[in-house]
């Protein structure tokens, strides 16, 4: 599987440019789209999905081009919306049926083999015969899990799926998703959440007001904000001018003040020292010194 998306822009009906000539390659694995909200990444989705038509640009799904293969595209994929809902009056398993169906899977008996693996994998078998809408949260999004990867799609998007989340229904939607990545699949994950682009993710991306930052793999963002991390104790009195100073990303109080994370290019106006980046360190390295950098 491959797509290449390539000066993709949107302009919606009241001339609000969402996005800006995003070009992208995406290989077999999971893809992480990772953005503040507002960056972009539903309207992206929803173009990729065939719901919404692009202003400029286009997509080659296996270097076809999207809008002249919306039929077939179709039937590869697999779409978790962002404002996902279900119709209320369906029990988990009658849902799951129904998206099934639309999934293209005709014989009874192997749609009950399908939805009877799937309910087990995601964690429903016991809860099958209750109405979706009386689910708890997480299951719900497992449902929602559930329904856009029946029928072994090539391509699954899923859009801020772990909002909302507890860490530990966060890690097993990952998981439910990375067994899936073993496959000849892409899977397209959008969020908001640093913590869900991980090692899961072969692939990643950075959109911020509708352009690309950055691409390529998790270590490699990593590594942009390589030697502008640094660890430093600040005494009571300064703090308030390192907050207003460097973006801080952790304050654990000690003897004479606290002792704090910080990002900044250099550490000319304090004595501290360098700590490994992670990927939130990445972010907000970005965020703060890179994206600045795009011409007004
Ligand atoms: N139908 C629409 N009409 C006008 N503006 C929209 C519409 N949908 C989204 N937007 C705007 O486009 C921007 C990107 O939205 P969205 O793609 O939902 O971002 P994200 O999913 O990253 O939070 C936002 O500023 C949003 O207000
Ligand atoms: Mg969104």
């Amino acid at each position: 599987m491959n797509i290449s998306i390539q000066n993709l822009s949107k302009v919606y009906n009241n001339n609000f440019q969402a996005l800006h000539k995003v070009s992208l390659d995406i290989e077999t694995g999971m893809f992480g789209l990772l953005g503040p909200n507002g960056a972009g990444k539903s309207t992206l989705m929803k173009i990729l999905v065939t719901l919404l038509q692009p202003s400029g640009g286009k997509v080659l799904v296996n270097g076809v081009d999207l809008s002249k293969s919306r039929k077939e595209v179709r039937s590869i994929l697999g779409y978790l919306p962002q404002d996902f809902r279900f119709f209320a009056k369906l029990k988990t398993y009658e849902f799951l049926d129904y998206a099934a169906s639309l999934a293209g899977i005709k014989s009874r008996r192997e749609r009950r083999n399908e939805i009877e693996k799937m309910l087990e994998k995601v964690g429903l078998f016991e809860v099958r015969n209750r109405y979706a809408s009386k689910l708890s949260g997480g299951m719900k999004r497992r449902l929602g899990i559930a329904q856009a990867i029946i029928g072994e799609p090539k391509l699954v998007v899923v859009d801020e799926p772990t909002t909302g989340l507890d860490p530990e229904e966060r890690i097993r939607f990952r998981n439910i998703l990375a067994d899936l990545s073993q496959k000849d699949v892409i899977i397209i994950l959008s969020t908001h959440i640093v913590g869900d682009i991980s090692s899961t993710c072969n692939q990643m991306a950075l959109l911020n007001q509708g352009e690309i930052g950055f691409h390529g793999n998790p270590d490699e963002f990593i590594n942009l904000s390589r030697g502008k991390v640094w660890k430093t104790e600040v005494g009571f009195d300064q703090m308030q001018e390192f907050n207003q100073k460097y973006p801080v990303i952790s304050t654990i109080p000690v003897a004479n003040g606290y002792e704090v994370e910080l990002i900044s290019p250099h550490n000319s106006d304090f004595k501290g020292v360098q700590i490994e980046p992670n990927l939130e360190h990445a972010y907000v390295y970005f965020m703060e010194y890179e994206s600045s950098k795009i011409p007004q």
